[in-house]
């Protein structure tokens, strides 16, 4: 009686362990691809200082990339710096960009364009000034 007991217990366990882990389909990656170009003209020898939420800034030559990655969920927030040009601007944004695995800016000298493929490019934030 009390070994049979413990068997329903044991599998009673198991059974609500399997059922409360979440299984996520194959397609559906957790981490977020985040590129970030600089794409201001090539003769440009001013580089970008950049810095994304906490990390420490650096800089970011023309026509060269910076690769991150970031959780489904989560927000990050970077940046910019360019001359006497400012730029603060969501590098991901779960509301905006869940359901895409990579997202990819261009840092032009017009603004800020993201893309979910790489082929078609949205402005999304200018430069300003103080
Ligand atoms: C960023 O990732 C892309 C795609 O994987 C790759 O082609 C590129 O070389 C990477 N850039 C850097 C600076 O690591
Ligand atoms: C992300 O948020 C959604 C909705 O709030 C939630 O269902 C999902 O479990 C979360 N994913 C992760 C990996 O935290």
């Amino acid at each position: 009686m009390v070994f049979s007991n413990m068997v329903t217990s044991f599998l009673v366990f198991f059974a609500v362990y399997f059922i409360s882990t979440p299984t996520f389909p194959m397609s559906h990656r957790q981490e977020i691809a985040i590129n970030i170009r600089n794409a201001l003209p090539s003769n440009t020898e001013q580089p970008i200082t950049l810095a994304c939420d906490n990390t420490d800034s650096f800089h970011l030559k023309t026509g060269k990339d910076f690769n991150s990655s970031v959780k489904v969920n989560q927000s990050i927030e970077c940046t910019a710096v360019w001359l006497q040009w400012f730029a603060s601007w969501d590098a991901y944004k779960p509301q905006r960009d869940k359901g895409h695995d990579s997202v990819y800016w261009l840092v032009k000298k017009n603004g800020f364009f993201i893309s979910w493929d790489k082929t078609k490019w949205k402005k999304v934030e200018d430069w300003g000034t103080d």
